[in-house]
């Protein structure tokens, strides 16, 4: 178990698709906990792989609330099967993008098919931020962020913005 440290946009291994996993051993267990405690001590509600430097395809994510109890979820290889024709908008931010969040719209309510820890087929339904988050985090394995579901215009506007403050960051 370890705190991993987070990649940040643009770093390549962000951009890249990740690869499906076929062995669900101890390496796997211990990824998955250094995901899980990664997140929990970001405070984010969602980490994948790619954004600790692992091109494999899995993310955890706990969106419960403050005053709920911990309920994380460990998802491997995910696929949506459906997802629902009305769009849920949320403002999104990510751990790799520090300092940026913005307006997203997806899919309101999304129909899943993933692997748990012991490779075996799981199915949920998920609605409001659990399937923003989802849909987030599957995402990173495909090498795709949130700002790449801005308009074009907006895109370089908030690239510039991530530009400056990355500059800010250095000297600070
Ligand atoms: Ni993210």
């Amino acid at each position: 178990m370890a705190v991993k440290k987070i990649l940040l946009y643009p770093d390549p291994l962000l951009l890249r698709t990740s690869a499906r996993i076929d062995t669900f051993d101890e390496d796997l267990i211990s990824l998955a906990e250094d995901l899980v405690d990664t997140m929990y001590d970001a405070d984010g509600v969602g980490l994948a792989a790619p954004q600790i430097g692992i091109n494999k395809r899995i993310f955890v994510m706990d969106c419960s609330r403050e005053d709920e109890d911990k309920d994380f979820k460990i998802v491997i290889n995910p696929e949506i099967e459906h997802e629902s024709e009305e769009l849920g908008s949320y403002k999104e931010g990510c751990l790799s993008i520090p300092g940026i969040t913005e307006e997203i719209l997806r899919p309101k309510v999304i129909k899943v098919v993933y692997q748990d820890m012991n490779g075996v087929l799981q199915r949920n339904i998920y609605d409001e931020l659990w399937s923003t988050c989802f849909q987030h985090e599957l995402d990173h394995l495909n090498g795709k962020l949130f700002i790449d579901h801005l308009r074009p215009m907006k895109k370089i506007l908030v690239k510039k913005k991530i530009k400056k403050s990355s500059k800010k960051e250095k000297k600070g």
